[in-house]
This record gives structure tokens, sequence and C-alpha cells, in this order.
């Protein structure tokens, strides 16, 4: 079982993913909690690239590095442990790449879904969480939690592009993507209904 977390900045993916990975190991599986872009050890050096607010990068570049994240946390980490028989659950994946580069920075949807498919070797997620939640609410959530890094740092219509991509991707696969509003700061509400929602898909 293969779940991702996916959501704009300050929509609480962290918080619920690792009370996710709490509860199902409560009840007795085996779950491995990662996350992109960083999910590996190189992964690691291309998330500090990719947030690094003096980065200065073109958009293509961006769109490959988080394909080359990608590619070594689908081989090295999440294929491996789905072959263990984990519950794997991933802080982003190929949905923040469609929502961002496409959504955010206007890059083309073919490019990128082609992209997206490579470096994901064509795993797609059994289950994907969308955490929304609006920029306005959002941003001032991540702000508390530290410096802005190059995404949080992006002009409002930026991330209102980003929301409106997530919600669209919704709509069009409304088996695999369950939108869950996170506007209201009750953390226990939202969490039930995440795992109302596994649940039924486990
Ligand atoms: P986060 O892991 O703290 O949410 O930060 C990762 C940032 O990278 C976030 O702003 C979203 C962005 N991102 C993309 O733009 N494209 C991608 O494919 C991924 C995985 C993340």
């Amino acid at each position: 079982m293969f779940i991702t977390f996916e959501g704009p900045e300050g929509c609480g993916k962290s918080t619920h993913s690792k009370k996710l990975k709490s509860y199902l190991e409560g009840k007795g599986h085996k779950v491995l909690l990662t996350q992109e872009p960083g999910g590996t050890q190189v992964g690691k050096h291309i998330r500090s690239l990719l947030l690094n607010p003096e980065s200065v990068l073109d958009e293509t570049t961006e769109v490959y590095l988080f394909a080359a994240d990608r590619s070594e946390h689908v081989s090295k980490v999440v294929l491996p442990a789905l072959k263990e028989g984990k519950v794997v659950i991933s802080d982003r994946y190929v949905d923040s790449t469609l929502a961002y580069q496409i959504g955010g920075r206007g890059l083309p949807e073919d490019l990128v879904r082609y992209i997206n498919m490579v470096s994901s070797k064509g795993l797609i997620p059994d289950l994907t969480l969308l955490l929304d939640v609006s920029p306005e609410v959002g941003i001032k959530r991540a702000a508390q939690v530290g410096a802005a890094d190059r995404f949080e740092k992006e002009k409002i219509q930026f991330h209102q592009k980003v929301r409106a991509k997530y919600l669209e991707l919704a709509q069009n696969d409304p088996e695999r993507i369950k939108v869950i509003k996170t506007d209201s700061r009750d953390i226990d509400k939202v969490q039930e209904k995440i795992r109302g929602i596994v649940e039924t898909k486990l």
C-alpha cells in the first residue's frame, strides 16, 4: 500500500503523516514514512539545492532536480519497502510536480507528465490525501515553523495557482485523490477523517 500526502504550503502534511504512521503501527502494520524531495542520501543534497532561497534555478532545471530526487527515492527507498510488505507513506510525490511545476511555474503539462512517468518508474500511489488549505492561512502557518524557503517566498499568486492545480487533479481522479480541508486548526478532526479514508482503502 502506497499512500501519499499532498498539499500547498502549511497544509499540515508533516503533522498528519506522522500521526497516521503511529496509528497504522498501532494496528500492527509495518510503516515507512518518507518524503520528497530528500528521501535519500543524494536526495538530501538535491533538497537543499531546491529549497535554498539563494538558488537561482531555471524552471526546467528545477523539474529535473525533482525528477532526479524521485528516481533515487523510488528505486532505493519506496519500491524496496513495498516489496517488504510495508505501508509506505510519502510526504509529497508526483502530484507535487504537477501542481507546482505545471500549475505554479507554468511548464507544459505533457513535458512534466512524461518526466514524472520516467522518474517514478510508473509507480502510482494507491491513495493520495490532498490536504487543502487557502494560501493565506497556509503561508502564515508555514511562517511559524521557520525561515521561508525558496517556494514559501513565492508570491501569493503562485500559491493560488498551485492550489488550483491540486484541486483540478483531485477532480479528475476522485478515486485516488481525496481532498481534506485543513483551514480549521482542529487537528484531531482532520486526522479522524484521514484515518477513516485510509481504513476504507486498506
Ligand atoms: P516540503 O517538503 O517542506 O513541503 O517542501 C518541498 C517544497 O518543494 C514545497 O514547496 C513543494 C516543492 N515541490 C515541488 O515544487 N515539486 C515537487 O515535485 C516536489 C516533490 C516538491
